[in-house]
């Protein structure tokens, strides 16, 4: 299959040198790419900013903001078979970006945002056969906020993370994940490596192609 990954944070910037963005590193998508190329898969990664090296045989893509990051799905979207965002995007942006940097006397103390676009429902008319597996990152148990973000995506699988338990979520090389679908029980996982995550979502992938 050709598959599709992002991975990482977006970074929404005030200027050149200051922006906006959260935790993650990356591990899981690049964990889950590696896992896919390995299988034989056709990868193509698209990254927020990182630094960690590219697996093996995949083609990695980099990007900044959510926006670039939407426009690096749609184009690549046409030739893929899965669809898997393990990316952090971000949901708000500054309103307004300086091509300079601002000077302290000119910050307003009160940040202004504006939403995002969400990716997933953005894309979701250009689904057809294709499988999308979304994740979740909840502070707390995921369950029932999974299951929201489920059906309001229109994903076929979401991968639920508490990003609060021990060895799990941000930054770390494992994960426990839970995986939630709209026909199946909810399956949760032992805590494993986040590569072992990896060829798991690929498993059910294969199995639901
Ligand atoms: O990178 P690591 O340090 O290894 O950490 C891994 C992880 C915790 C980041 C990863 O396991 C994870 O949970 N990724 C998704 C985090 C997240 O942003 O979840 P969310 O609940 O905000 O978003 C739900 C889904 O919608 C995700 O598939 C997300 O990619 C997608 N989304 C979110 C916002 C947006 N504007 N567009 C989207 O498509």
């Amino acid at each position: 299959m050709n598959i599709l990954i992002t991975a990482g944070p977006t970074r929404e910037h005030l200027d050149p040198m200051r922006f906006l963005s959260n935790c993650s590193t990356g591990k899981m998508g690049f964990a889950i790419a590696q896992a896919a190329s390995e299988r034989g898969h056709t990868v193509t990664l698209i990254a927020g900013p990182v630094s960690l090296a590219t697996p093996s045989g995949v083609t990695r893509i980099d990007v900044v903001s959510a926006q670039d990051m939407l426009a690096a799905v749609q184009q690549a979207l046409p030739h893929q078979n899965a669809l898997i965002m393990s990316a952090a995007v971000a949901d708000f942006r500054p309103a307004h970006q300086a091509a300079t940097k601002l000077k302290k006397s000119e910050m307003d103390p009160v940040l202004h945002l504006e939403p995002n676009p969400d990716i997933l429902k953005t894309i979701f008319s250009l689904k057809g056969t294709r499988i999308f597996v979304g994740f979740a990152a909840e502070t707390g148990d995921p369950t029932a906020e999974a299951q929201r973000k489920l059906v309001s995506k229109g994903l076929d699988m979401i991968v639920a993370n508490d990003v609060t338990a021990e060895g799990a979520g941000f930054a770390v090389d494992t994960n426990r994940v839970t995986f939630i679908t709209a026909n199946e029980q909810p399956r949760a996982l032992p805590l494993q490596s986040k590569f072992a995550v990896g060829h798991a979502i690929i498993d059910w992938i294969e199995a639901h192609q």
